[in-house]
């Protein structure tokens, strides 16, 4: 298949544009290079800097490389916490490039589109592990950013029959010999803790320990970005007899912040000093996915379900670029 990956210069996107490639499609790269990085994009893809603000470039994107089968959307604003101080990058930006590339996709004829989701629907969840009939409760600007493309995407399904998948990522790690994570600023838990172990921070500081969870951590589900990676060419792959599903992906198996560093500090041989700080605000204290539906419909396995395989894939991209990409 010929797929448009937006945000394939980024951490996920890049990596599953590899794996694409790899599985013997063909990819058509959109990236702003906001945040993304011109060097993580595979060498075989069609690469196209541009915004999806501009809907001139879009139009004109869907007729210079026509016969698109289809898209997977990775390209937005990722951060809570962020999303919590700018809101409208979120409420409004998020949505309105959505929107910009669905409008566009539509008037091209190309009826296949895979979201990046996020576990940031379930801020209050009733039931652990989490499946997909659990109530919505956005957690953030950005989550409810996310259930408003989910929703925009049924009334595109119903209108227009556009076959869709929505992929609710719980906490995406992990990486590739080649590709990895290098954001600016640094944000999440296990290249914050590989970075202490590189010497470039002199600790990690542990957002509470007062949660009722078995250490007093917050309780998350990590899961290899390569595994998001296989769910979102099966969920393309299948979309023609799915038609419109939402699909929660996670291990199913949920590890304290402790138990992270704890791991790092096997991986790395490094002794990664941890100290205690105030709660983040708006983290919840257990968030695990029940990827049930979509092992049962897709047949998708983790190849990758073990904390401490995780964690070395990252360390070894870690170690071998302590500066991310060279394009810094
Ligand atoms: N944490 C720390 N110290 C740090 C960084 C993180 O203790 O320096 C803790 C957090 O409080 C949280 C856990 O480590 O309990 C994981 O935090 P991350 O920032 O790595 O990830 P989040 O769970 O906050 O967020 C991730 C994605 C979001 C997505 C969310 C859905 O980054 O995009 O999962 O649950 F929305």
């Amino acid at each position: 298949m010929k797929i448009l990956v937006t945000g394939g210069a980024g951490y996920i996107g890049s990596i599953t544009s590899a794996e694409l490639i790899r599985a013997g499609h063909e990819v058509i790269v959109i990236d702003n290079l906001y945040q993304g990085h011109r060097a993580a994009v595979p060498p075989e893809a069609v690469f196209i800097e541009a915004d999806l603000a501009d809907r001139k470039t879009l139009s004109e994107i869907f007729a210079a490389y026509p016969g698109i089968d289809g898209i997977m959307h990775f390209a937005s604003y990722t951060l809570v916490g962020e999303s919590m101080e700018k809101p409208f990058l979120y409420l409004r930006d998020n949505l309105t490039n959505a929107a910009n590339l669905l409008e566009a996709a539509i008037a091209a004829g190309v009826r296949r589109f895979i979201l990046s989701s996020t576990a940031n629907l379930f801020d209050r969840p009733e039931r652990i592990p989490i499946a997909e009939h659990e109530r919505i409760v956005p957690g953030s600007p950005y989550g409810e950013s996310k259930f408003f493309i989910e929703r925009t995407l049924h009334w595109m399904a119903r209108i227009y029959g556009m076959r869709y998948a929505c992929l609710r990522y719980f906490n995406a790690c992990g990486d590739t010999p080649d590709r990895g994570e290098d954001h600016d600023p640094e944000t999440h838990l296990i290249p914050i803790v590989l970075q202490v172990a590189l010497g470039q921070r002199p600790h990690v500081t542990i957002f509470g320990d007062d949660y009722p969870t078995r250490d007093g951590t917050c309780v998350r589900d990590y899961i290899h970005v390569l595994d998001l990676a296989s769910a979102h060419i099966l969920a393309m792959e299948a979309l023609d007899r799915l038609g419109e599903r939402r699909y929660n992906l996670g291990n199913g198996q949920g590890f304290t912040v402790r138990e992270v560093i704890e791991t790092a500090r096997k991986v790395t041989g490094h002794p990664i000093p941890a100290v205690v700080g105030p709660r983040r605000p708006g983290d919840p204290a257990v968030l695990v996915a029940s990827s049930d539906t979509i092992r049962a419909e897709l047949g998708w396995q983790p190849q990758y379900p073990d904390l401490e395989t995780i964690i070395a894939s990252a360390w070894e991209w870690h170690r071998t670029h302590p500066y991310g990409y060279d394009d810094k």
